[in-house]
């Protein structure tokens, strides 16, 4: 049975491997993974990690990995269909028969249909007498009647069930109304799930309202501040959701300013800043990562969280994943702990202009936090926070060294050429053990056990590596995939099984899937999906660069010419001359 791929693509979004797989492994954080022992072969130290992000496992040991649908088909010795079967029940979604697909198309469908009429209602409510004290909050807060208008904010009233009335009067039954997350059942009866709270609408890039974000007027929260939609609902992905880009994306500026909150993203519109998001209190994920990239015209991505340490925390897990999907980062620190809404109210728009055209770059953002840590009234916190700023100058290029090292040595008098010789050194060595590390990762690969997906590898070891690492650029920026499919044919790939899994990803990406461990290991076996996951978590750490792609393609390329040499070599006559014809016919 082909299961359709939008019921596919519902399942891996709904499922949380984390949480799947941690009813058969016990699981430990591990930075932004999680670890454990591995259920697919014994081990004594953990190397079996989960990959929240890319949604995906895989096992450093027995290199056992995939999607939660690989999990499911090794941990339960079921098939393909069976496993999506059991994940489907265990996300509360019923198998799809014939012609339920467009059951979930219509489903999705009279999921935004409802909030279009919720966003009408509480629209309506906060002009109406029920809401005039939401309306007053609205206007002591700066908002002007048409900048409400444009966001299209609202008040949800407390009759407990008018808007499920509404709904129901038009049509939409209950299960369709709780579906959607704006009625919840309790005792038996329909309550509206947002009542007494200012509703701001969360708009996708297609212009329909997906979820809500509600905040409570009470000055202690009454609990919670903000009550949302839930962020993995039929239409909306809160991980995958970027407030306001529905107007920024139409922006004239080059760059994307990220903050936290939905009242960011409307003062900041309304004092004239039309290139802002909001990430809606939460860090960026790869998903987020892209997204932004696409919409950014110059790849400059503006972070501004707020002051306080959660913001400040967001901000240093958000760096390098946006540098990852090739973003140049900055990030704009508001002083006094303000945030951007804040601010802009205290001291105006222009002074915000201000602080947006000197923020600083990532790297600033480093040092001071580095700088932070030592006590530069001592020789001996000097001398402690030089030699924790050399690695980090150290990554960059050499013009921007001269500068960083310029201010640091005026900080600390010592001079500019003593510390770019103290980063070279670091260069030196950082090289050595580079080429120490590639060299033993290699023979490795070659002298212990052999890459049975891969058996040529043995004999391209050099070209292999080159593969995986195009793999994992191309993974990690499938926009790029025109562009390196136009100079590396799959062909030309060396490696049978590498070629398969271009072969698969280029397919992937031009029929409009997203590229993922998911949608990859669905055309995998199980064994297979493994090299899959490896691929797809090796940290890519600025290698999508255009640049070290090319440097790859060279490598194959260089290889294949070499076999294709060898080829001519081996011939038989009777071959070569076969050869030799099918050229002339070519040239005719
Ligand atoms: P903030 O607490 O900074 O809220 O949370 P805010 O948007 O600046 O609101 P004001 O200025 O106090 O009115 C930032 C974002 O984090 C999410 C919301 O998306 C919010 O906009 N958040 C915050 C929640 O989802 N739930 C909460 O309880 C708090
Ligand atoms: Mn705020």
């Amino acid at each position: 049975m082909a299961i359709p791929q939008e019921f596919l693509s519902e399942l891996r979004d709904r499922c949380d491997i984390t949480s799947l797989i941690s009813g058969y492994v016990n699981l430990k954080r591990a930075g932004t993974n999680y670890k454990g022992l591995c259920p697919f072969h014994s081990e004594k130290t953990p190397s079996f990690t989960v990959f929240p992000d890319t949604k995906s496992f895989y096992c450093f040991g027995c290199q056992a990995g995939g999607d939660a649908v690989t999990f499911v088909r090794l941990a339960e010795r079921l098939d393909y269909v069976e496993a999506v079967k059991f994940l489907a029940s265990r996300e509360g979604m019923t198998m799809p028969e014939d012609g339920a697909v467009d059951g979930l198309a219509r489903a999705k469908m009279r999921v935004r249909e409802q909030n279009r009429i919720a966003a009408k209602f509480y629209y309506h409510q906060l002009y109406s007498p029920a809401g005039r004290e939401a309306l007053e909050y609205l206007h002591s807060r700066g908002l002007t009647d048409a900048t409400i208008g444009r966001f299209g904010l609202g008040w949800s009233p407390n009759g407990y069930d008018q808007l499920s009335k509404l709904l129901l009067s038009k049509g939409y039954r209950e299960d369709e109304i709780i579906a959607a997350n704006l009625g919840v059942k309790r005792n038996g009866r329909l309550y509206d799930f947002f009542w007494e709270r200012v509703m701001f609408p969360i708009i996708d890039l297609q212009g329909s309202v997906v979820g809500f974000g509600g905040r409570t007027m009470k000055k202690d929260h009454g609990g919670r501040k903000y009550v949302n939609t839930d962020g993995n609902s039929l239409v909306y992905k809160k991980s995958e959701n970027l407030y306001g880009l529905n107007f920024a994306k139409d922006s004239k500026e080059g760059s994307l300013v990220v903050v936290e909150g939905f009242m960011d993203v409307i003062t900041l519109s309304q004092a004239g800043f039309d290139n802002v998001v909001a990430s809606q209190g939460t860090a960026f994920n790869d998903s987020m990562a892209r997204l932004a990239m696409r919409y950014s015209k110059d790849k400059r991505i503006i972070l501004s969280q707020d002051g306080d340490a959660a913001g400040q925390n967001a901000i240093r897990k958000s760096i390098p994943i946006l540098k990852r999907a090739g973003a140049d980062v900055r990030v704009l620190s508001i002083p006094e702990s303000l945030d951007p809404d804040e601010y802009i109210r205290k001291y105006g728009a222009g002074k915000f202009r201000s602080l947006l055209d000197s923020c600083a770059s990532d790297i600033e953002f480093e040092i001071a936090k580095v700088r932070e840590r030592f006590d530069l009234s001592t020789d001996d916190g000097k001398l402690k926070y030089l030699n924790a700023i050399c690695p980090l100058l150290g990554e960059l290029s050499r013009l921007e060294r001269e500068v960083y090292a310029g201010r640091v040595g005026k900080e600390l008098d010592i001079d500019k050429a003593a510390i770019i010789s103290q980063i070279e050194s670091g260069d030196r060595k950082r090289r050595n053990e580079e080429r120490r590390a590639q060299l033993k990762a290699m023979e490795a690969q070659t002298s212990g056990r052999e890459d049975k997906l891969n058996p040529q590898r043995k004999e391209h070891i050099r070209a292999a590596s080159a593969e995986d690492s195009l793999l994992t650029a191309l993974f990690y920026s499938p926009d790029k995939a025109s562009y390196i499919k136009k100079k590396l044919p799959p062909e030309k790939m060396v490696t049978d099984f590498n070629r398969r899994l271009y072969t698969i990803a280029l397919e992937i990406i031009e029929s409009g899937q997203e590229l993922s461990v998911g949608t990859v290991s669905a055309k995998l076996t199980t064994n297979e999906s493994g090299a899959a996951a490896r691929l797809f978590n090796a940290s890519a750490g600025g290698m999508t660069g255009l640049d070290n792609i090319d440097f790859y393609i060279d490598i194959i390329l260089g290889e294949a010419e070499r076999l294709s040499a060898d080829e001519i070599a081996t011939s038989s006559p009777e071959d070569l001359m076969a050869m030799i014809n099918a050229q002339r016919k070519k040239k005719d």
